[in-house]
């Protein structure tokens, strides 16, 4: 039976060492070449227009672009499904270790070796191990853009330069597809740079950087949004996104407010600070009578701290709320799905979701490296690290920054002290499938909604709106903006 609060009951360190099980196939720990298999299309992939265009505008082109649209339009998706079809030698980065983990790629700093804080000329050096794959290097794709800093962007200009030994061409010559949301969550500035970094650029988001300026980076927006069904929603949405909501638009968000949410069940809630969804799992695993159980992950190779994908020792008890947090290989749950855990021992999580009752096991999320492979004569990600553990978290609540890129059946925001950040209210509530499953906590005022105007000054009318949505011109492949048109 469950053994008694305090006790360490996980799994114990030495099983599974040998084989890490990743998707639907074993492979061993340490440093190798394998092909990826865990970032699966949804069963219900739909090719559209759109994603063929994209496909084709970076397959057959040496074009820079911005690949842009809003929240859920498929911008990851499609990621995916280029990344199963492109004969282009590509790496695929993020600006952040979790962004990374999530699309199976390594962060900037990672693969060009920056220092986490401010990059200056002498931190770009040429990197004589990855000579060869910088030789063979076509493509640079960055997911998450929104949160990749201006001198970020600049550094990748001059480490591509120098070590495609090309200085007098942008990225070396590379080509560069930057992915997302410039209306969604900003990059996060440390406080030591927080006064300099307004005498160097004139904004924190990548476009103000040189190397973006002086090049003629190409524009292709998504329309059609694939997370929400509901075209009110959607239009709802789309006036918090580009900040033109009126007290109308407010009234009918407000309605949505229900003092009683807190009780609902598979629900997670939202909130601003990490300081505020802490305290609320907290304050509702201590509620329950139940035992608790920790569960130690395993850690092997190289994998740093800050971007672990789950506690390290995991706690919980037989009526908790969790999140799970990767896709099943058997596709038994998503990353999102929100679940409740039934049973517990020492080796053992049962949880239910929806009405299913699944024993969970432990998964393996990898830290790769691109390297060059000189027999196949291709670039190949090498897994040098791997961390194990069971994909869930405690989830009562996360924070709104945790939830980009999730998607959510049925969300409670509680905006608590309100936000502070542009774009976090827009974030937030375009996690939730469904205008109906979406419940606030507390009302959500006009300052909530915000917008950095230099986003919106960057934008301009380049990258239009979804007005035409609701007259059923979602997929129109001419809504595609290009910067040169
Ligand atoms: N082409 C598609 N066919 C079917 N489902 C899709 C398609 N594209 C996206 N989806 C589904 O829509 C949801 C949102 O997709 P995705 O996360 O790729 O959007 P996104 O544009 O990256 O969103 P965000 O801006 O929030 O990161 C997911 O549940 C995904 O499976
Ligand atoms: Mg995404």
């Amino acid at each position: 039976m469950s053994k008694p609060k305090g006790k360490r009951a996980g799994r114990p360190a030495k099983s599974k060492k040998l084989a890490v099980v990743s998707g639907d196939k074993a492979v061993k720990p340490g440093p190798q070449v394998y092909a990826n298999s865990s970032h699966a299309l949804p069963p219900d992939f739909d090719l559209s227009d759109e994603f063929r265009a994209a496909f084709d505008r970076i397959e057959k082109t040496r074009e820079h672009l911005f690949l842009t649209g809003e929240a859920g339009t498929g911008k990851t998706t499609f990621l995916k499904y280029f990344r199963q079809n492109t004969k282009k030698k590509y790496v695929v980065l993020a600006p952040t270790g979790i962004a990374a983990i999530h699309i199976g790629g390594q962060t900037l700093h990672s693969f060009f070796n920056f220092p986490l804080m401010l990059i200056r000329a002498d931190d770009i050096r040429v990197l004589k191990r990855h000579e060869r794959l910088f030789a063979a290097l076509e493509l640079v794709i960055v997911d998450e853009a929104s949160m990749m800093r201006a001198d970020l962007l600049d550094a990748m200009d001059q480490s591509l330069r120098l070590n495609k030994g090309n200085m007098l061409m942008p990225f070396g010559g590379v080509q560069m597809v930057l992915i997302g949301d410039m209306h969604q969550l900003p990059p996060v500035v440390s406080r030591e740079l927080t006064d300099h970094y307004p005498r160097m650029y004139d904004s924190r988001y990548f476009f103000s950087s040189r190397a973006f300026r002086a090049v003629d980076f190409k524009y292709f927006s998504f329309t059609k949004i694939y997370r929400q069904k509901g075209r009110a929603f959607t239009a709802l949405l789309n006036k918090i996104r580009m900040n033109q909501i009126d007290a109308r638009d407010l009234a009918e968000l407000n309605s949505r407010v229900d003092k009683s949410c807190d009780d609902y069940e598979d629900c997670i809630i939202l909130t601003p600070t990490n300081a505020q969804a802490k305290a609320i799992n907290e304050a509702r695993l201590s509620k329950l009578a139940s035992p608790v159980f920790e569960y130690p992950a395993m850690i092997q190779g190289a994998f740093d701290a800050g971007s672990y994908p789950n506690e390290v020792n995991l706690q919980l008890k037989v009526g908790a709320q969790v999140l799970m947090i990767k896709n099943d290989a058997e596709k038994r749950w998503v990353n999102g799905s929100i679940g409740e855990v039934i049973g517990l021992t020492e080796d053992q999580v049962r949880v239910r979701i929806g009405q299913e009752v699944y024993e969970v096991d432990p998964v393996s999320w990898e830290k790769v490296k691109y390297t060059y492979d000189e027999e196949s004569n291709n670039i190949t990600e090498e897994v040098t690290g791997v961390y194990e553990q069971y994909p869930m978290k405690l989830a009562w609540a996360i924070t709104i920054h945790k939830s980009q890129g999730l998607t959510f059946d049925r969300l409670i925001l509680d905006i608590g002290q309100g936000a502070f950040e542009s774009g976090q209210t827009y974030v937030a509530l375009s996690r939730c499938r469904d205008f109906d499953q979406l419940y606030l906590k507390k009302p959500i005022s006009f300052r909530d909604i915000r917008l950095d105007k230099k986003i919106k000054d960057f934008h301009g009318d380049r990258v239009e709106h979804s007005e035409e949505r609701d007259t059923g011109q979602a997929d129109s492949v001419e809504r595609i903006a290009f910067s040169d048109q």
